[in-house]
């Protein structure tokens, strides 16, 4: 078993002693189902685009027997460590991962000279290993200083989204990725109150805001800072942009006959995906495997709240398989 690690350029990244590492491990969603609709074989090539902690590699693996190959990607590198020491002794295959973005996914497979995949997963999002790590800000009560960046080399932190940009550009944010309808009053409020420097305090001031709109009585379905946390996640980590480019590439990434399954966890992912491959089943690119979506069983749901929103989505690329 080999592993690559490379960082944003292209060089090699050095793992100190990936099995004395530990963390938060990621409980996968849906696995059943992703087995079911990718079915993977033995001597087949996967590829996770979102390794996180390695649950659905360590499933998609297991099924690829001594002569397969899995490729897992991550931006985080603290998820890949935690991943090489999971995956290490419990798949039979070659592994092989790799720090990046997804949305390189070419460019990384070129590097490792992979030509196409038979397996393709992307879970998208935030995984509980980074929910639970209270110095990366994603959660409400975090009291540490607001970073949400699943790479934390990589772009400006939300810490400095939040205290630097206008008002506009804060407005716009909420909206664009957050569908959150206070948005302007939010991003007025956030600039007369700033440094906003926690998690804690901007979903202290978002609640503010929103009980001045509403019934004093009011109870919220969801924390009523959960959109404007989403949009602010989304765009550090420029969530939507590498969708959109990870979906063009889907097609080269996948061998004749070769399947993706894509988990998406809210609407403005689900919707790209929806849209982008009914044009390419248009266009005889790919052909969609679920006319609808496929949901998590009230039994997942129970087992893990964190999948009750997941979308599984799947496709497969004209073709036989080798
Ligand atoms: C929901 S978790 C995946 C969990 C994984 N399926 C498991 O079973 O442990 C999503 C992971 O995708 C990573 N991620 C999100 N967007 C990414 C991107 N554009 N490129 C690479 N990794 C990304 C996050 O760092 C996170 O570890």
């Amino acid at each position: 078993m080999q592993m690559f690690l490379f960082d944003q350029q292209g060089g090699t990244m050095v793992v100190s002693n990936p099995a004395e590492l530990s963390g938060p491990i990621h409980q996968p969603a849906m696995v059943t189902q992703v087995l079911d609709l990718l079915s993977p074989q033995p001597g087949q090539t996967a590829l996770d685009l979102t390794l996180g902690t390695g649950g659905h590699a360590l499933a998609i693996g297991r099924k690829l027997g001594p002569d397969g190959l899995i490729v897992g990607i991550d931006a985080d590198p603290g998820a890949l460590q935690v991943a090489d020491a999971r995956l290490r002794g419990r798949v039979p295959c070659e592994f092989q991962l790799v720090h990046g973005w997804f949305g390189q996914a070419r460019q990384i497979a070129g590097r490792l000279r992979v030509s196409a995949f038979d397996n393709v997963i992307a879970d998208l999002g935030v995984g509980t290993h980074q929910l639970d790590d209270a110095e990366r800000g994603l959660s409400f009560d975090s009291e540490q200083r607001l970073d949400m960046r699943y790479d934390p080399s990589a772009g400006p932190s939300a810490w400095e989204v939040l205290n630097r940009s206008s008002q506009e550009e804060l407005a716009d944010i909420f909206h664009r990725y957050g569908e959150e309808r206070y948005s302007r009053r939010i991003a007025s409020r956030i600039c007369m109150e700033r440094p906003i420097n926690t998690p804690a305090e901007l979903a202290q001031l978002v609640k503010r805001v929103a009980a001045g709109r509403t019934s004093r009585h009011r109870t919220w379905r969801i924390h009523p800072a959960t959109r404007v946390m989403m949009a602010l996640r989304i765009f550090v980590n420029n969530e939507l942009e590498q969708l959109d480019e990870l979906l063009t590439q889907l097609p080269n990434l996948l061998a004749p006959g070769g399947r993706v399954a894509i988990i998406t966890y809210h609407s403005l992912e689900a919707r790209r995906v929806k849209h982008t491959w009914r044009r390419q089943q248009r266009e005889g690119i790919i052909d969609v495997l679920t006319p609808s979506p496929i949901m998590p069983t009230e039994r997942q749901i129970r087992q893990n709240r964190r999948v009750r929103s997941a979308q599984l989505r799947a496709a497969r690329k004209p073709g036989v398989t080798s």
